[in-house]
């Protein structure tokens, strides 16, 4: 018998499913593309249909059919195997696994709030005032669903109440806090705009402080944001994102805001390749949703020393990923959305004026340091971080040399100090930016699809492999055991792996496969700590110190212990 994720796979092959998202070309019995997932001049990533695989040799992800349309789509398991079945026509009787089930719910329960704000925005005259003053026009406002939380304590609470979903559940998605006198609405006389995830749900809100009149409340802030829940993740979130996706692509460039304003005015405007970072820094993960569909950045950008600080992490990530960084220039002061109300013209002319993040700066720092010596200092202070950050070699000989001729420094000089600045980012925000995307390392997935099989078995009445077996040696390779393992996952992360290994694996092949994965996870384990052995010695060579005797040992067991491993997997 198939397991249905080997049916889909017998219907669907890979070069259609990834053919449908990115252009492929034939190179052979493979075919040839240009990886999505990271940026590259030229084609790494290799299609495989006689495998049903792909790999990427430039960044190394790979994987079948499902792993490709999690990681494209953003989606997880279940969702994924959901669209392909459809796509192959192939009817899936478990999908509703407990924690899927879950998190429609608590999407329904979203929606609900959503429509509860909605309901009273359209009740209140002086919000709905408002927002006309600001600009927006109805069908924004309608389309983004904009709405208003009343100035009481409990109003949405009791609304979702005699709805059906319970206090707890409220709690869960952040919409209620608890108080010494019970719960409370976390948002109370505000302007709500829901904030929704790549696919349109709707997974947390911002509430704009709106009083009317009255002196209450005097103190808070002017926004009030949904905290992190299991549906809101906000470093992988972006304002605005789910509705400026088509237009990104289409346009090959993505606008980035601070604010929400200026995300709805800018929409309003026509330019909705537009997401808005809602006022915090960009995360790794988030430029690289926007890396799905294009690499230029253009953003607005305040040109007083804050707006240098603010905006200087998330540059030299985006120039560091290999993307380009343009500049909207907008007068002193003034926030796209002001801007865009006052003169929507004005904005249109903006964008095709957009200068590259160094043009901008070289010619804002001239502006200001009219003393030559001032000004070296200050582009080698600001802009030489940028110019190291940049991975086309040709586009930094570009800007080398165009840096060299304004600051009167040789190209030579420049590229020593640029090599220096990389060096020492090495050691620590190249670091930090690896521990904000971890990427998956096959440790980790084997790991967790041993665990999804350890899961499925158990809940079974009779389990068709030896799972004592398979625990006590999961034991010996991990050090931990699999049950305290699992306690450590949350119950979606549970569910969702059941849900994979049962849908992955059939009854006659999933004892094979466990069997397979423990050889392989032993193999990554020994691997990772190869690995630290080797950076320990390596660190002592550059100290110029010999190494630990008990590292070299350890390192030469190491070796040993992989050899044996790989030659008795090649054997038998
Ligand atoms: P601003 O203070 O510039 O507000 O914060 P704004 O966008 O111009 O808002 P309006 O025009 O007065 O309505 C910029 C962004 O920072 C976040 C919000 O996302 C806001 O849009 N922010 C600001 C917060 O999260 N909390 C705050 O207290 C303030
Ligand atoms: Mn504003």
């Amino acid at each position: 018998m198939l397991s249905p994720v080997d049916q889909i796979k017998e219907r669907l092959s890979i070069s259609d499913v990834v053919s449908s998202y990115i252009k492929i070309d034939r190179a052979g019995a493979n075919y040839k593309a240009r990886c999505p997932f990271h940026n590259e001049k030229t084609p790494s990533f290799v299609v495989s249909p006689g495998r049903g695989n792909y790999h990427c040799f430039g960044c190394n992800r790979g994987g079948d059919i499902f792993s490709f349309v999690e990681e494209i789509e953003g989606i997880d398991f279940t969702q994924a195997l959901k669209m392909l079945a459809e796509r192959a026509g192939v009817t899936l009787e478990k999908v509703d696994y407990g924690a899927h089930k879950e998190k429609v719910h608590l999407y329904g329960l979203l929606d609900e709030a959503t429509k509860f704000f909605e309901v009273n925005l359209y009740k209140n005259e002086a919000v709905k005032d408002y927002l006309k003053k600001r600009g927006l026009k109805e069908e924004t406002v309608r389309k983004f669903r904009i709405g208003f939380a009343p100035a009481e304590w409990n109003s949405l609470q009791s609304h979702l109440l005699k709805k059906g979903y319970t206090d707890r559940e409220m709690e869960q998605v952040g919409i209620i806090i608890q108080g010494n006198r019970g719960y409370y609405d976390r948002f109370r006389s505000r302007i709500m705009f829901p904030i929704a995830d790549s696919q349109g749900r709707i997974v947390g809100y911002s509430g704009r402080i709106f009083s009317i009149g009255t002196t209450e409340e005097k103190d808070v802030a002017k926004y009030v944001n949904s905290p992190e829940t299991a549906l809101y993740s906000k470093s992988n979130i972006l304002f605005g994102y789910d509705k400026a996706k088509q237009t990104m692509m289409q346009k090959n460039s993505c606008l980035i805001v601070e604010g929400q304003m200026d995300l709805l005015m800018s929409h309003q405007a026509g330019t909705t390749n537009t997401v808005a970072t809602s006022g915090t820094a960009l995360t790794v993960e988030q430029l690289n949703l926007i890396k799905r569909f294009t690499d230029t950045l253009l953003l607005s950008f305040d040109a007083d020393e804050a707006g240098f600080k603010a905006s200087e992490r998330g540059v030299r990530l985006a120039l560091s990923l290999g993307m380009d960084v343009k500049i909207i220039s907008l007068p002193d002061g003034i926030d796209p959305a002001d801007f865009i109300l006052k003169d929507e013209t004005g904005w249109h002319i903006a964008l095709t004026k957009s200068k590259h993040i160094i043009d901008f700066c070289l010619k804002l720092l001239r502006e200001k340091n009219p003393d030559d010596r001032e000004f070296r200092k200050e582009v080698e202070k600001k802009i030489f971080p940028y110019v190291a950050d940049i991975v086309s070699p040709i586009d930094q000989a570009h800007f080398i040399k165009k840096v060299s001729e304004r600051i009167g420094l040789q190209e030579d000089v420049i590229r020593e100090s640029l090599s220096k600045i990389k060096s020492q980012d090495q050691s620590n925000y190249q670091l930090e930016k690896h521990e904000a995307t971890p990427l998956i390392s096959p440790k980790y997935s084997i790991n967790h699809r041993l665990l999804g099989i350890i899961i499925w078995q158990d809940g079974e009445k009779e389990s068709v492999i030896s799972l004592k077996m398979i625990k006590e040696e999961y034991t010996r390779v991990m050090e931990v055991s699999a049950d305290e393992a699992i306690t450590r996952l949350s119950d979606s992360e549970k569910n969702n792996l059941a849900l994979q290994a049962e849908m992955y694996y059939s009854p006659e092949t999933v004892g094979r496969a466990a069997d397979e994965l423990l050889k392989n996870l032993e193999q990554e384990v020994l691997q990772e700590e190869l690995t630290i052995t080797n950076v320990l010695i390596k660190k002592s060579e550059l100290d110029g110190k010999p190494a630990d005797d008990e590292i070299l040992k350890k390192h030469r067991e190491l070796s040993q212990k992989i050899d044996i491993l790989k030659t008795s997997r090649f054997s038998g």
